[in-house]
């Protein structure tokens, strides 16, 4: 299956969320009330940084590591955080033209816990007055650039009108190839499956099957087609199981992880599956094989600190990619 034919013209806008992301490091997760330095025996906080976060913010680097020239789309804080938030996105060469910029508001911020024990990542989030992206802030994005619409599943009722905008565009342009949007469903709310009808691609996330109950990828899959289109493809990444994904009626494919020698630093997988997944889609390469590629980013992904290290290891990967077109 390919969703689009030949390569597109256009570029990859992802919608969603801007963050800032303190991240420690430490030996292994603390336990309440413990403090943790980095000479400190029982637990040891191995490194901490800062880092650009949000799933948008987080898909738009790794679509920019893969060569793509992504566009964000989402709101900023007019804080002090903002200089090194644009400049990241800058290094990493994605385009900021529709980040819509607020002034008076804090930056939102995840304090970040990740494992070296167990590999695990905790995430506290905290947004306190940064608004949503409105309905009229997407209404300035040129569509025409674009040939796919990547939707983080959140503040969903806008999110449902934007997403109707981008159908009616693709209407009323039935003569040009149409914009492919994808949502991925990921939060643990009720109202997200709203945006489940009206993508042609669905990213599942683990936390949301855990939500409502999902024993597995197939039955994820299975649950979401029912409430997809007929033809949608519905895509579902499982951790150390890798991925499954499906397109309408046809079969299940499957891609196996790929485990890096040691797993450091799980934040941001499912954003870089993702990512990675869409890029191959947006290649023309096959279900199967996106979500394979998919799994390898991640996999790689997971056994670096940051993003960063991804640079080189996406270079080897991309020489293989592109070899076999
Ligand atoms: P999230 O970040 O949303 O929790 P997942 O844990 O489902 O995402 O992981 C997304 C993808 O990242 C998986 O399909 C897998 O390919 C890869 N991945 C996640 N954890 C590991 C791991 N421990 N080893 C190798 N790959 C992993
Ligand atoms: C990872 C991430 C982090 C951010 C959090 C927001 O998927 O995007 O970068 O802090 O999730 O929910």
């Amino acid at each position: 299956m390919s969703l689009l034919k030949g390569r597109p013209n256009g570029h990859i806008l992802c919608v969603g969320h801007l963050c800032v992301d303190i991240i420690s490091l430490c030996s292994t997760y603390p336990e309440e009330d413990q403090k943790v330095g980095t000479t400190t025996r029982r637990n040891r906080c191995i490194d901490q940084r800062w880092q650009r976060g949000g799933n948008a913010a987080n898909n738009c680097t790794v679509l920019g590591l893969l060569g793509s020239k992504p566009y964000f789309c989402g709101t900023i804080a007019a804080s002090h955080e903002r200089s090194f938030i644009m400049d990241d996105f800058a290094k990493y060469d994605v385009n900021t033209e529709y980040a819509v910029v607020h002034e008076g508001c804090e930056c939102p911020a995840s304090c970040v816990i990740l494992s070296e024990a167990t590999g695990s990542r905790t995430i506290i989030h905290c947004n306190k007055d940064l608004p949503e992206l409105a309905v009229d802030e997407f209404k300035k994005v040129n569509l025409s650039n674009f040939s796919w619409i990547h939707f983080e599943g959140r503040n969903v009722s806008n999110i449902r009108e934007i997403i109707e905008l981008v159908r009616e565009y693709n209407s009323s342009h039935s003569e040009s190839q149409p914009i492919i949007i994808s949502v991925e469903i990921e939060k643990a709310k009720p109202e997200v499956e709203v945006l489940v009808p009206l993508a042609d691609v669905i990213f599942v996330a683990r936390d949301y099957a855990a939500y409502k109950g999902y024993t597995s990828m197939d039955d994820a899959i299975a649950n979401i087609q029912l409430l997809a289109m007929p033809e949608a493809t519905v895509i579902c990444p499982w951790g150390e199981m890798g991925a499954s994904a499906c397109t309408g009626k046809k079969a299940i494919v499957r891609s196996p992880v790929f485990s890096p020698p040691k797993v450091i630093d799980t934040l941001g997988a499912g954003d870089t599956f993702i990512a990675a997944t869409i890029y191959s889609l947006f290649e023309g390469k096959s279900l199967q094989e996106s979500i394979r590629f998919g799994c390898k980013i991640a996999g790689a992904k997971v056994g670096v600190r940051g993003w960063e290290p991804l640079r080189d290891i996406i270079t080897n990967i991309m020489h293989n990619f592109h070899a076999h077109s």
